[in-house]
Parts: structure tokens; C-alpha cells; sequence
């Protein structure tokens, strides 16, 4: 029986279940164009108000994840595993985790001499107030972050981890509803959210995926609830697909590490994967850790995730890690020797340090506003295509809860052009908090929800 756009959204839009089949011809009608922009735009205004239950919601990502090509894993017969981050500021995990993960997997080949572990990651670029991860990589002179999918699966092979963009014929309806979503206001469907995730995350083939979802003032979604119900669908979503999911609701209070931006962000990373540790690291450690522990866990490397984050911690200690990422960004044409110094490699033509303006406790922030600080010292972008600048960016000298002297450096300011300083040191002086109690932080990790908690 022929299965009509119209149908489809009638039903939708009338609180009537959708069949898989109904949503599977819908999405193949997106891709295919035959059906028109209005359609499209009134089906996603009909979920947006409707909502999806788990069978929709898993047939609207399955159709999506399938409507262009996927990576296959299975001939490498490993266990491939990946995180995704919702976003946020000096958010850059994935530059720890990655090399974390494929050292671990290098040292425990399969039989087929495979490294054990393999981490597709296909990332994303900065876009609003948070910063991608693509953009921090191409910041390395050479560096590809366009490998066709046979090259992708050789440096998997090889290293264990690649990351790379991702491509125009991968889940192509994603490209079209996001497209559409950002002008019929319906971007913030948790649905919706959580099926555009999900469809490219299970296109990369995961055995295993654990998912930062962060909540706080600089998180994508508004509210703690909102935050988890989203983590909640997508990790319903992950293991109806068959695949170990995990999702961790993580505080997103203040930037994440001690550098912000592009450049800065390769070298922090640099630096703790060589040993150094600069205390204002310690929560980007501690998250890179606890993150690698579950997908160590997921992959049979670690009895539980608690002993995992500490295998993940050895791995950066003993430099293996730095030795996975030397050998994953020569396999990706990028220059391995600008991390001999990375401090050289930032040259910013602009600084300038924001200093407390009294003394006290350093009590909060809008990390959302510090994103966007970030973003206009020309480390982000307006719209996607914009080009980014590599030595734009802040160092934070301080977190929240320490006790600061007036006039101490809160942020020091860095960007490529000095007529972009005035506006972001005004954000960022008017959005810190300096109190005279000592406020208590929100712990890193607020909550962790699993096919368990699920009770799936
Ligand atoms: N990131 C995505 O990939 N999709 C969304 O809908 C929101 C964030």
C-alpha cells in the first residue's frame, strides 16, 4: 500500500502512532526530495508538539541513520566505541580520550591483529558558544580531517582512532531536518535532538557509545530535567539499536580545563599527555578519565568503569597516550612536531588579562556568555563556513569556589585582531561572580544513567 507524506503528518499531527514504515517512507521522501519544504517543516512541527514514543523514536533514527552510506567495522572484527559531548566551553575531552582509548587497544590486539579498541570518531565544528572539535584539530599544520572512508578504516587499523568531519553522504536526512529546524523553531524537540545524535552516532557502527550530556549555565539544553530527559531517550535509543550506551549528565558551570579556544585547547591537551599538569586541567582529567573508564569498561578492558577512569589515568601517565596521538595525527597528514613546543605554536597578536576587581570567592558565572566571549575573540563562528581563528581564545586562571585576591588574573584574553578585545572583556567582566562565601561547586558528574537505571 502506497504511503502518502500527507498521511503521515495528518497522523502525527492528530497524536495518532506513526508505523515504521509510514516513518521510514517519510524520511526516504526527505532524501529523495520528493516531498516539499512545507511538509517537511509541518511533520517536524507535528513531532514537536506530539512527541515520539520509544518505537517511533527508534524508527525515525534507524530510517536516518540509514538514509546515505554508514561506516562498517565489521570486517576490522573489533570492538569500536565512541563518545559524544552536547557541547560546551573548552569542552575538549575528545583529544584525551580518543588517543586514551587507542592506546588500550593497540595493547590488546585481536587475534587478526586489530587493535583491540577502536574509536570512529566523527566530529563535529564549533557552532553558537561551543567549540568543535574539528576546528581544534585543523589548528595542526597538515592535519586531514577529510579521509575518504577507506583511508578512515586503514588509519583505524593502524592507530586505533581516527577522527575525521563528517561527510556529505553521511545520514544525508540529518543535513535536511537540521537544516530545516534552525528556521521552524523546532530545533529544541528532545526527539528531534536525540534522533539527529543518535542516527549519525550509530552510523559510525558502535559496539559502544557514552554520551556527556552536559547541564549547568553552559549547557545546550536548558534545565537539569530537560538534560536528562534527553539523556534518557538517547540512551534508550542507543540500546534498543544494540549498542552499550551510557549517558553522563556532567556540570557545565565554567569552562572546562585551563585554555579555551582552538590552538590553546591541542596544546592543554599536549601538555597533560606528556605528564604536565597544570591545576587548572585537573576537571578535564578527571572528566577525559571517567569517560574512557566507561568505554574501556563497555569494551571488556575494565571490570567497571571506576577501574577504568584509573586504567585511562595510567595510560596518560606512562605517555602511551601521547605516543597513540604522535602516531593518530601523522596518520592524518598533520605535523607532529609543533608539539615539541606548543607554548611557541600560540601567537595570538592581542591579550589582554581580566583581574578581580575585589577580593573574594570566585562564585559563578554564565558559561554560555563565556562561549560567546570565546566565539566573537574569533575562536567561533556566526554561521557555519565562517572561518576560525587558531590563537583566539581564554585562559582561566581560577574555578569556581577559589579564593582570589583583588586585582589577581581571573581570564586572560587572547585573539588575532585587537579591535575584537573591548566586546568579550566587557562579557566576561560583567558575568563573573566574586562573593565573600565560599560557594560550594556542583560535583563534575551529577548523574549517570544506563540500560540499569533505565531498567531496560
Ligand atoms: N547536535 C546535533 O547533532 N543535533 C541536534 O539536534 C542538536 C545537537
Amino acid at each position: 500500500m502506497q504511503i502518502h507524506p500527507l498521511d503521515v503528518i495528518l497522523h502525527k499531527r492528530d497524536g495518532l502512532p506513526l508505523s515504521t514504515a509510514e516513518i521510514e517512507a517519510l524520511v526516504r521522501a526527505i532524501v529523495d526530495k520528493t516531498i516539499t519544504d512545507a511538509q517537511i517543516a509541518a511533520f517536524l512541527m507535528a513531532v514537536f508538539f506530539r512527541g515520539l514514543n520509544p518505537e517511533e523514536l527508534a524508527a525515525l533514527t534507524k530510517a536516518m541513520r540509514f538514509s546515505g552510506e554508514t561506516f562498517d567495522a565489521t570486517p576490522l572484527h573489533t570492538f569500536t566505541v565512541d563518545k559524544h559531548s552536547t557541547g560546551g566551553v573548552g569542552d575538549k575531552t575528545s583529544l584525551l580520550i580518543a588517543p586514551i582509548l587507542a592506546a588500550a587497544g593497540l595493547a590488546s590486539p585481536t587475534p587478526a591483529g586489530v587493535p583491540g579498541i577502536c574509536v570512529p570518531m566523527i566530529s563535529g565544528r564549533s557552532l553558537g558558544h561551543t567549540g568543535g572539535t574539528l576546528d581544534k584539530l585543523e589548528t595542526i599544520p597538515g592535519f586531514d580531517t577529510q579521509l575518504s572512508m577507506p583511508r578512515f578504516e586503514e588509519v583505524l587499523h593502524q592507530c586505533g582512532a581516527a577522527l575525521i568531519g563528517q561527510t556529505p553522504r553521511l545520514v544525508p536526512a540529518d543535513r535536511i531536518l537540521y537544516g530545516m529546524r534552525d528556521h521552524t523553531g523546532t530545533v529544541e524537540s528532545p526527539f528531534l535532538i536525540c534522533a539527529s545524535i543518535m542516527s549519525k552516532k550509530l552510523a559510525e557502527s558502535l559496539n559502544g557509545l557514552v554520551l556527556d550530556v552536559k547541564v549547568g549555565s553552559g549547557a545546550f539544553m536548558p534545565t537539569y530535567e530537560k538534560s536528562k530527559f534527553l539523556a534518557e531517550l538517547m540512551v534508550s535509543t542507543g540500546e534498543l539499536a544494540g549498542t552499550r550506551t551510557a549517558a553522563l549528565l556532567t556540570t557545565m558551570d565554567e569552562p572546562l580545563g585551563r585554555f579555551s579556544g582552538n590552538w590553546i585547547e591541542v596544546w592543554e591537551c599536549v601538555d597533560i599527555m606528556k605528564g604536565i599538569r597544570s591545576p587548572m586541567s585537573a576537571d578535564l582529567i578527571e572528566l577525559s578519565n571517567v569517560l574512557s573508564g566507561w568505554m574501556l569498561f563497555f569494551a571488556g578492558k575494565s571490570p567497571s568503569p571506576e577501574a577504568g577512569a584509573k586504567l585511562a589515568d595510567e595510560i596518560l601517565l606512562s605517555g602511551a597516550a601521547y605516543k597513540s596521538w604522535l602516531q593518530i595525527v601523522a596518520a592524518h597528514k598533520g605535523d607532529t612536531s609543533i608539539f615539541e613546543n606548543p607554548a611557541a605554536f600560540h601567537k595570538p597578536t592581542a591579550t589582554r588579562v581580566l583581574k578581580a576587581s575585589c577580593a573574594g570567592y570566585l562564585s559563578g558565572m554564565d558559561c554560555t556568555e563565556v562561549g560567546w566571549a570565546v566565539q566573537r575573540l574569533g575562536a567561533g563562528r556566526t554561521k557555519p563556513g565562517d572561518p576560525v581563528s587558531a590563537h583566539a581564545g581564554i585562559e582561566s586562571h581560577a574555578k569556581i569556589g577559589t579564593k582570589i585576591e583583588e586585582g589577581q588574573p581571573i581570564f586572560t584574553l587572547y585573539s588575532e585582531d585587537a579591535a575584537l578585545l573591548d566586546e568579550p572583556y566587557r562579557m566576561l567582566a560583567a558575568t563573573i561572580e566574586i562573593s565573600d562565601t565560599k560557594p560550594t561547586p556542583q560535583p563534575l558528574v551529577r548523574e549517570i544513567i544506563t540500560r540499569d537505571t533505565l531498567a531496560l
